[in-house]
Protein backbone atom coordinates (compact mmCIF):
# COMPACT_ATOMS: atom_id res chain seq x y z
CA UNK A 1 0.00 0.00 0.00
CA UNK A 2 1.96 3.23 -1.22
CA UNK A 3 1.54 6.32 0.94
CA UNK A 4 -0.90 9.27 -0.25
CA UNK A 5 -0.92 12.76 -0.06
CA UNK A 6 -3.78 15.24 -0.06
CA UNK A 7 -3.42 17.90 -2.68
CA UNK A 8 -6.06 20.83 -2.07
CA UNK A 9 -6.49 22.62 -5.59
CA UNK A 10 -7.34 26.11 -5.29
CA UNK A 11 -8.56 27.61 -8.71
CA UNK A 12 -9.47 25.98 -11.52
CA UNK A 13 -8.49 28.75 -14.39
CA UNK A 14 -6.59 27.82 -16.74
CA UNK A 15 -3.23 26.58 -15.54
CA UNK A 16 -5.49 24.94 -12.17
CA UNK A 17 -7.41 22.82 -14.98
CA UNK A 18 -3.97 22.25 -16.66
CA UNK A 19 -2.84 20.89 -13.18
CA UNK A 20 -5.52 18.25 -12.91
CA UNK A 21 -5.88 17.29 -16.35
CA UNK A 22 -2.27 16.26 -16.02
CA UNK A 23 -1.81 14.93 -12.41
CA UNK A 24 -4.80 12.85 -14.12
CA UNK A 25 -3.14 11.47 -16.84
CA UNK A 26 0.54 10.97 -15.99
CA UNK A 27 -0.73 9.64 -12.55
CA UNK A 28 1.39 6.12 -12.99
CA UNK A 29 4.31 8.19 -14.07
CA UNK A 30 3.80 9.99 -11.00
CA UNK A 31 3.68 7.21 -8.96
CA UNK A 32 6.77 5.50 -10.19
CA UNK A 33 8.73 8.25 -9.92
CA UNK A 34 7.94 9.52 -6.70
CA UNK A 35 6.67 6.44 -4.80
CA UNK A 36 3.51 8.25 -3.63
CA UNK A 37 0.21 9.03 -4.97
CA UNK A 38 -0.89 12.33 -5.14
CA UNK A 39 -4.78 12.47 -4.86
CA UNK A 40 -6.67 15.77 -5.24
CA UNK A 41 -9.09 16.21 -2.65
CA UNK A 42 -11.04 19.60 -3.07
CA UNK A 43 -10.87 22.08 -5.67
CA UNK A 44 -12.14 25.80 -4.44
CA UNK A 45 -13.49 27.36 -7.52
CA UNK A 46 -16.34 30.59 -7.87
CA UNK A 47 -18.49 29.14 -9.61
CA UNK A 48 -19.07 24.76 -9.21
CA UNK A 49 -20.93 24.94 -12.92
CA UNK A 50 -18.32 26.35 -15.04
CA UNK A 51 -17.53 24.17 -17.92
CA UNK A 52 -13.63 23.69 -17.96
CA UNK A 53 -13.47 21.57 -20.41
CA UNK A 54 -12.00 18.54 -18.21
CA UNK A 55 -13.93 16.15 -16.43
CA UNK A 56 -13.94 16.77 -12.18
CA UNK A 57 -15.94 14.29 -9.75
CA UNK A 58 -18.56 17.38 -8.57
CA UNK A 59 -18.38 16.42 -5.27
CA UNK A 60 -14.43 17.43 -5.19
CA UNK A 61 -15.59 21.01 -5.90
CA UNK A 62 -16.09 23.93 -3.06
CA UNK A 63 -17.01 28.10 -3.12
CA UNK A 64 -14.96 27.86 -0.11
CA UNK A 65 -10.83 28.07 -0.11
CA UNK A 66 -11.23 27.60 3.90
CA UNK A 67 -12.63 23.88 3.23
CA UNK A 68 -8.93 22.65 1.83
CA UNK A 69 -7.49 24.31 4.93
CA UNK A 70 -10.06 22.67 7.00
CA UNK A 71 -9.33 18.90 5.44
CA UNK A 72 -6.79 17.36 7.65
CA UNK A 73 -5.85 15.00 5.06
CA UNK A 74 -4.77 17.25 2.50
CA UNK A 75 -1.08 18.74 3.31
CA UNK A 76 -0.28 20.51 0.13
CA UNK A 77 -2.08 23.44 -0.92
CA UNK A 78 -1.32 25.01 -4.35
CA UNK A 79 -2.81 28.32 -4.77
CA UNK A 80 -3.79 28.83 -8.10
CA UNK A 81 -6.59 31.68 -7.40
CA UNK A 82 -3.79 34.75 -8.77
CA UNK A 83 -6.09 37.07 -6.11
CA UNK A 84 -4.07 39.00 -3.46
CA UNK A 85 -5.89 39.50 -0.13
CA UNK A 86 -7.39 36.06 -0.30
CA UNK A 87 -4.31 33.79 -1.39
CA UNK A 88 -2.60 35.75 0.71
CA UNK A 89 -4.94 34.05 3.60
CA UNK A 90 -4.78 30.85 2.07
CA UNK A 91 -1.24 30.83 1.67
CA UNK A 92 -0.18 32.10 5.69
CA UNK A 93 -3.43 29.41 6.83
CA UNK A 94 -1.94 26.95 5.19
CA UNK A 95 1.21 27.36 6.38
CA UNK A 96 0.00 27.78 10.10
CA UNK A 97 -1.62 24.49 9.47
CA UNK A 98 1.41 22.62 8.74
CA UNK A 99 0.43 22.49 5.04
CA UNK A 100 3.12 23.13 2.23
CA UNK A 101 2.19 25.58 -0.24
CA UNK A 102 2.94 25.34 -4.09
CA UNK A 103 1.92 28.92 -5.81
CA UNK A 104 2.34 30.93 -8.84
CA UNK A 105 1.39 34.37 -7.80
CA UNK A 106 4.29 36.61 -8.91
CA UNK A 107 2.33 39.84 -7.88
CA UNK A 108 1.92 38.40 -4.49
CA UNK A 109 5.62 37.03 -3.78
CA UNK A 110 6.41 40.18 -5.38
CA UNK A 111 5.13 42.50 -2.97
CA UNK A 112 4.56 39.67 0.13
CA UNK A 113 7.46 37.33 -0.63
CA UNK A 114 9.68 38.42 2.82
CA UNK A 115 6.04 37.68 4.96
CA UNK A 116 5.12 34.47 2.83
CA UNK A 117 8.92 33.22 3.82
CA UNK A 118 9.07 34.70 7.29
CA UNK A 119 6.22 32.63 8.57
CA UNK A 120 7.55 29.71 6.20
CA UNK A 121 10.64 30.02 8.10
CA UNK A 122 8.52 29.92 11.07
CA UNK A 123 7.06 27.55 11.14
CA UNK A 124 9.27 24.92 9.24
CA UNK A 125 7.26 24.74 5.72
CA UNK A 126 7.99 25.07 2.28
CA UNK A 127 6.65 26.88 -0.09
CA UNK A 128 7.52 26.39 -3.62
CA UNK A 129 6.83 28.96 -6.56
CA UNK A 130 8.22 27.24 -10.15
CA UNK A 131 5.81 29.27 -11.79
CA UNK A 132 5.45 32.43 -11.05
CA UNK A 133 8.45 33.05 -12.97
CA UNK A 134 8.65 32.01 -16.74
CA UNK A 135 5.87 29.25 -17.30
CA UNK A 136 7.83 25.95 -18.13
CA UNK A 137 11.48 27.00 -17.70
CA UNK A 138 13.16 25.32 -14.52
CA UNK A 139 14.66 29.02 -13.61
CA UNK A 140 13.61 28.96 -9.85
CA UNK A 141 15.07 25.79 -9.31
CA UNK A 142 18.13 26.38 -11.55
CA UNK A 143 19.19 29.27 -9.51
CA UNK A 144 18.27 27.92 -5.72
CA UNK A 145 19.66 24.20 -6.29
CA UNK A 146 21.70 23.85 -9.68
CA UNK A 147 23.65 27.20 -8.72
CA UNK A 148 24.16 26.88 -5.58
CA UNK A 149 27.42 27.29 -5.62
CA UNK A 150 27.53 30.49 -7.48
CA UNK A 151 27.92 34.27 -6.60
CA UNK A 152 24.76 35.26 -8.99
CA UNK A 153 26.78 37.99 -11.68
CA UNK A 154 23.77 38.81 -13.49
CA UNK A 155 20.37 37.83 -15.14
CA UNK A 156 19.39 39.45 -18.47
CA UNK A 157 15.72 37.56 -19.03
CA UNK A 158 12.93 38.20 -21.42
CA UNK A 159 9.87 37.63 -19.35
CA UNK A 160 6.91 38.68 -20.64
CA UNK A 161 5.50 36.25 -23.24
CA UNK A 162 3.37 38.91 -24.68
CA UNK A 163 5.57 42.16 -25.15
CA UNK A 164 8.04 39.78 -26.76
CA UNK A 165 5.02 38.96 -29.45
CA UNK A 166 4.55 42.33 -29.90
CA UNK A 167 8.05 43.46 -30.28
CA UNK A 168 8.84 40.75 -32.63
CA UNK A 169 5.73 41.70 -34.84
CA UNK A 170 6.86 45.14 -35.04
CA UNK A 171 10.23 44.37 -35.91
CA UNK A 172 9.12 41.71 -38.63
CA UNK A 173 6.03 43.23 -40.15
CA UNK A 174 6.36 46.70 -39.59
CA UNK A 175 3.45 47.55 -37.44
CA UNK A 176 2.91 50.04 -34.89
CA UNK A 177 2.88 49.29 -31.18
CA UNK A 178 -0.86 49.32 -31.42
CA UNK A 179 -1.12 47.16 -34.20
CA UNK A 180 0.89 44.81 -32.50
CA UNK A 181 -1.22 44.78 -29.50
CA UNK A 182 -4.59 43.99 -31.42
CA UNK A 183 -2.89 41.41 -33.34
CA UNK A 184 -1.42 39.30 -29.74
CA UNK A 185 -5.18 39.96 -28.21
CA UNK A 186 -6.73 38.83 -31.13
CA UNK A 187 -3.95 35.77 -31.17
CA UNK A 188 -4.95 34.97 -27.66
CA UNK A 189 -1.77 36.08 -25.99
CA UNK A 190 -2.33 38.96 -24.60
CA UNK A 191 -5.22 39.40 -21.51
CA UNK A 192 -8.24 41.69 -22.12
CA UNK A 193 -6.35 44.03 -20.14
CA UNK A 194 -2.97 43.75 -21.24
CA UNK A 195 -1.94 46.74 -18.96
CA UNK A 196 0.74 44.51 -16.73
CA UNK A 197 1.74 42.86 -20.16
CA UNK A 198 2.96 46.29 -21.72
CA UNK A 199 3.75 48.17 -18.61
CA UNK A 200 6.52 45.97 -17.52
CA UNK A 201 4.58 45.07 -14.10
CA UNK A 202 4.64 41.89 -14.76
CA UNK A 203 7.92 41.29 -15.82
CA UNK A 204 8.76 43.26 -13.01
CA UNK A 205 7.02 40.75 -10.64
CA UNK A 206 9.43 38.16 -12.23
CA UNK A 207 12.23 40.60 -11.67
CA UNK A 208 11.70 41.08 -7.97
CA UNK A 209 11.62 37.46 -7.68
CA UNK A 210 14.72 36.21 -9.52
CA UNK A 211 17.03 38.36 -7.89
CA UNK A 212 15.69 37.82 -4.23
CA UNK A 213 15.95 34.20 -4.76
CA UNK A 214 20.01 35.13 -6.35
CA UNK A 215 20.87 37.57 -3.93
CA UNK A 216 18.56 36.38 -0.65
CA UNK A 217 16.98 39.18 0.42
CA UNK A 218 13.61 40.44 -0.58
CA UNK A 219 14.11 43.62 -3.52
CA UNK A 220 11.67 46.40 -2.33
CA UNK A 221 9.50 47.27 -5.34
CA UNK A 222 10.78 50.95 -4.73
CA UNK A 223 14.23 50.20 -5.38
CA UNK A 224 13.13 49.05 -8.85
CA UNK A 225 13.15 50.87 -11.91
CA UNK A 226 10.45 50.05 -14.09
CA UNK A 227 9.64 50.96 -17.51
CA UNK A 228 7.01 49.33 -20.74
CA UNK A 229 7.26 49.03 -24.10
CA UNK A 230 4.26 51.71 -24.73
CA UNK A 231 6.36 54.00 -26.62
CA UNK A 232 7.88 52.32 -29.21
CA UNK A 233 7.48 53.08 -32.16
CA UNK A 234 8.29 51.63 -35.56
CA UNK A 235 10.85 54.12 -36.61
CA UNK A 236 12.77 52.98 -32.86
CA UNK A 237 13.08 49.79 -34.42
CA UNK A 238 13.91 51.00 -37.77
CA UNK A 239 17.03 53.30 -36.58
CA UNK A 240 18.18 50.29 -33.43
CA UNK A 241 18.22 48.20 -36.82
CA UNK A 242 20.55 50.59 -38.75
CA UNK A 243 22.67 50.40 -35.56
CA UNK A 244 23.01 46.55 -35.37
CA UNK A 245 20.14 46.22 -32.61
CA UNK A 246 17.09 44.71 -31.69
CA UNK A 247 15.20 45.75 -29.31
CA UNK A 248 13.34 43.83 -26.41
CA UNK A 249 11.96 43.65 -23.00
CA UNK A 250 14.55 42.99 -20.61
CA UNK A 251 14.51 42.06 -16.96
CA UNK A 252 18.32 43.28 -16.03
CA UNK A 253 19.33 41.79 -12.63
CA UNK A 254 22.95 42.83 -11.64
CA UNK A 255 25.24 42.62 -8.84
CA UNK A 256 28.36 45.08 -8.54
CA UNK A 257 31.35 44.21 -7.63
CA UNK A 258 30.72 45.89 -4.03
CA UNK A 259 27.45 43.49 -3.56
CA UNK A 260 25.04 46.63 -4.50
CA UNK A 261 22.48 44.50 -6.57
CA UNK A 262 20.21 46.34 -9.19
CA UNK A 263 17.17 45.62 -10.85
CA UNK A 264 15.68 47.50 -13.78
CA UNK A 265 12.60 45.98 -16.52
CA UNK A 266 12.67 48.77 -19.69
CA UNK A 267 13.09 48.23 -23.09
CA UNK A 268 16.39 47.74 -24.35
CA UNK A 269 18.30 47.79 -27.94
CA UNK A 270 20.54 44.93 -27.71
CA UNK A 271 22.99 43.68 -30.24
CA UNK A 272 21.02 41.92 -33.31
CA UNK A 273 23.89 38.98 -32.92
CA UNK A 274 23.48 38.52 -29.41
CA UNK A 275 21.16 35.25 -28.28
CA UNK A 276 18.71 36.92 -27.01
CA UNK A 277 18.03 39.09 -29.89
CA UNK A 278 16.89 35.53 -31.85
CA UNK A 279 14.25 34.83 -28.86
CA UNK A 280 10.88 35.60 -30.99
CA UNK A 281 7.20 35.24 -30.36
CA UNK A 282 5.62 34.37 -26.82
CA UNK A 283 9.12 32.78 -26.00
CA UNK A 284 10.97 33.53 -22.96
CA UNK A 285 14.81 33.23 -22.24
CA UNK A 286 17.07 33.86 -19.47
CA UNK A 287 21.07 34.35 -19.78
CA UNK A 288 21.98 33.74 -16.39
CA UNK A 289 26.20 34.17 -15.48
CA UNK A 290 27.41 32.69 -12.34
CA UNK A 291 31.24 33.18 -10.83
CA UNK A 292 31.34 29.70 -11.06
CA UNK A 293 29.24 28.06 -14.05
CA UNK A 294 29.89 30.66 -16.22
CA UNK A 295 27.33 31.82 -19.17
CA UNK A 296 24.10 29.72 -18.86
CA UNK A 297 20.88 29.75 -21.02
CA UNK A 298 17.65 29.03 -20.62
CA UNK A 299 14.34 29.16 -23.15
CA UNK A 300 10.93 27.87 -23.39
CA UNK A 301 7.82 28.92 -23.05
CA UNK A 302 6.93 31.42 -20.34
CA UNK A 303 3.08 31.29 -20.33
CA UNK A 304 -0.01 28.55 -21.36
CA UNK A 305 -1.40 25.35 -19.71
CA UNK A 306 0.79 23.07 -20.10
CA UNK A 307 4.11 24.65 -19.64
CA UNK A 308 3.10 26.34 -16.48
CA UNK A 309 1.08 22.92 -14.97
CA UNK A 310 4.70 21.37 -16.09
CA UNK A 311 5.89 23.20 -13.44
CA UNK A 312 3.40 23.72 -10.92
CA UNK A 313 3.58 19.91 -10.91
CA UNK A 314 7.08 19.46 -10.09
CA UNK A 315 6.43 21.96 -7.65
CA UNK A 316 4.29 19.23 -5.73
CA UNK A 317 6.38 16.68 -6.35
CA UNK A 318 8.75 18.61 -4.58
CA UNK A 319 6.11 19.45 -1.98
CA UNK A 320 5.71 15.39 -1.73
CA UNK A 321 9.73 15.02 -1.58
CA UNK A 322 9.57 17.55 1.64
CA UNK A 323 6.38 15.78 3.78
CA UNK A 324 8.68 12.56 3.05
CA UNK A 325 11.60 13.81 4.12
CA UNK A 326 11.71 17.42 5.76
CA UNK A 327 14.46 19.59 4.78
CA UNK A 328 15.88 23.00 6.31
CA UNK A 329 15.42 24.68 3.22
CA UNK A 330 11.89 26.23 3.06
CA UNK A 331 11.91 28.04 -1.13
CA UNK A 332 13.46 30.64 0.16
CA UNK A 333 17.07 30.96 2.05
CA UNK A 334 17.66 34.44 3.55
CA UNK A 335 20.80 35.51 4.25
CA UNK A 336 22.89 38.64 4.47
CA UNK A 337 25.33 38.79 2.05
CA UNK A 338 23.78 41.18 -0.05
CA UNK A 339 21.25 43.66 1.12
CA UNK A 340 21.56 46.73 -0.31
CA UNK A 341 20.06 48.38 -3.81
CA UNK A 342 21.97 50.78 -5.88
CA UNK A 343 19.72 53.88 -5.84
CA UNK A 344 17.93 54.15 -9.17
CA UNK A 345 20.03 57.68 -10.28
CA UNK A 346 23.14 56.11 -9.81
CA UNK A 347 22.26 53.15 -12.24
CA UNK A 348 24.82 53.09 -15.00
CA UNK A 349 23.69 52.10 -18.70
CA UNK A 350 24.32 53.23 -22.63
CA UNK A 351 21.45 54.84 -23.98
CA UNK A 352 20.18 55.30 -27.23
CA UNK A 353 18.03 58.88 -27.94
CA UNK A 354 15.93 59.96 -30.55
CA UNK A 355 15.26 63.61 -30.69
CA UNK A 356 13.08 65.53 -33.56
CA UNK A 357 14.67 68.73 -34.02
CA UNK A 358 15.20 71.51 -36.31
CA UNK A 359 16.89 70.68 -39.56
CA UNK A 360 19.40 73.65 -39.67
CA UNK A 361 22.95 74.28 -38.66
CA UNK A 362 23.99 74.67 -35.38
CA UNK A 363 21.35 71.91 -34.00
CA UNK A 364 23.98 68.94 -33.91
CA UNK A 365 26.33 71.00 -31.85
CA UNK A 366 23.59 72.49 -28.92
CA UNK A 367 22.83 68.66 -28.75
CA UNK A 368 26.26 67.62 -28.37
CA UNK A 369 26.94 71.00 -25.97
CA UNK A 370 24.43 69.88 -23.27
CA UNK A 371 25.41 66.41 -23.06
CA UNK A 372 29.18 67.52 -22.80
CA UNK A 373 28.07 69.97 -20.35
CA UNK A 374 26.67 67.01 -18.22
CA UNK A 375 29.76 65.35 -19.11
CA UNK A 376 28.25 62.52 -20.98
CA UNK A 377 30.08 61.15 -23.96
CA UNK A 378 27.73 60.46 -27.49
CA UNK A 379 29.45 57.15 -29.21
CA UNK A 380 27.57 57.65 -32.31
CA UNK A 381 25.63 59.89 -34.24
CA UNK A 382 23.28 59.78 -37.08
CA UNK A 383 20.61 61.63 -38.97
CA UNK A 384 18.30 59.94 -41.49
CA UNK A 385 17.80 62.34 -44.56
CA UNK A 386 14.91 64.91 -44.11
CA UNK A 387 13.27 67.35 -46.25
CA UNK A 388 15.44 70.69 -46.11
CA UNK A 389 13.50 72.75 -43.47
CA UNK A 390 11.06 70.24 -42.10
CA UNK A 391 12.03 69.00 -38.97
CA UNK A 392 14.03 65.68 -38.54
CA UNK A 393 15.14 62.60 -36.14
CA UNK A 394 18.54 62.95 -35.22
CA UNK A 395 19.88 59.64 -33.34
CA UNK A 396 22.82 59.18 -30.71
CA UNK A 397 24.07 56.36 -29.01
CA UNK A 398 25.18 57.76 -25.17
CA UNK A 399 28.33 55.79 -24.08
CA UNK A 400 27.52 54.69 -20.47
CA UNK A 401 25.91 57.27 -18.09
CA UNK A 402 23.71 57.48 -14.86
CA UNK A 403 20.06 57.77 -14.96
CA UNK A 404 20.24 60.70 -13.22
CA UNK A 405 22.64 62.43 -15.27
CA UNK A 406 20.43 61.31 -18.25
CA UNK A 407 17.32 62.46 -16.59
CA UNK A 408 19.00 65.94 -16.31
CA UNK A 409 20.10 65.69 -19.81
CA UNK A 410 16.46 65.03 -20.98
CA UNK A 411 15.16 68.02 -19.40
CA UNK A 412 17.91 70.58 -20.63
CA UNK A 413 17.41 69.42 -24.17
CA UNK A 414 13.65 69.15 -23.59
CA UNK A 415 13.86 72.64 -23.56
CA UNK A 416 16.00 73.88 -26.22
CA UNK A 417 14.23 75.87 -29.25
CA UNK A 418 15.37 73.16 -31.81
CA UNK A 419 14.08 71.03 -30.35
CA UNK A 420 10.49 70.34 -31.24
CA UNK A 421 9.18 67.17 -29.29
CA UNK A 422 10.23 65.40 -25.77
CA UNK A 423 13.43 63.82 -26.56
CA UNK A 424 12.50 59.79 -26.42
CA UNK A 425 15.65 57.55 -24.60
CA UNK A 426 15.59 53.75 -24.84
CA UNK A 427 18.89 52.02 -22.98
CA UNK A 428 21.20 49.99 -24.43
CA UNK A 429 22.70 46.74 -22.94
CA UNK A 430 26.29 45.30 -24.85
CA UNK A 431 26.01 42.59 -21.97
CA UNK A 432 30.37 43.65 -21.88
N1 LIG B 1 1.16 37.41 -19.28
C1 LIG B 1 2.43 36.81 -19.09
C2 LIG B 1 3.24 36.85 -20.36
C3 LIG B 1 2.36 35.38 -18.66
O1 LIG B 1 2.76 37.38 -21.37
O2 LIG B 1 4.37 36.38 -20.36
C4 LIG B 1 2.08 35.20 -17.24
O3 LIG B 1 3.08 35.77 -16.45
Amino acid sequence: MLQSFGIGLAGLGNVGAGVFKHLTQNRALLRERLGVELNVRKIAVRNVSKERGIAVAPELLTTEWQDLLADPAISIIVELMGRKEESLRLILGAIERGKIVVTGNKALLAEHGREIFEAATRHKIPVFFEAAVAGGIPIIKSIREAFIGNHIESIHGIINGTSNYILTQMVETGASFNEALAEAQAAGYAEADPAFDVNGWDAAHKAIILASLAYGFWIPIDKIFVEGIEHITANDICFARKLGYTIKLLGIIKASTSGEIEVRVHPTLIPEKHVLASVSGVFNALAVHGDVVGDTLFYGRGAGQDPTASAVIADIAEAAAALQSPRSNYGFMPHGLYGTCTPLDKIVSEYYLRVLVEDRPGVMAQIAGTLGGLNIGISSIFQPEGTEGEAVQLILVIHKATHGQMSEALAQIGTLNCVKQPPRMIRVENFA
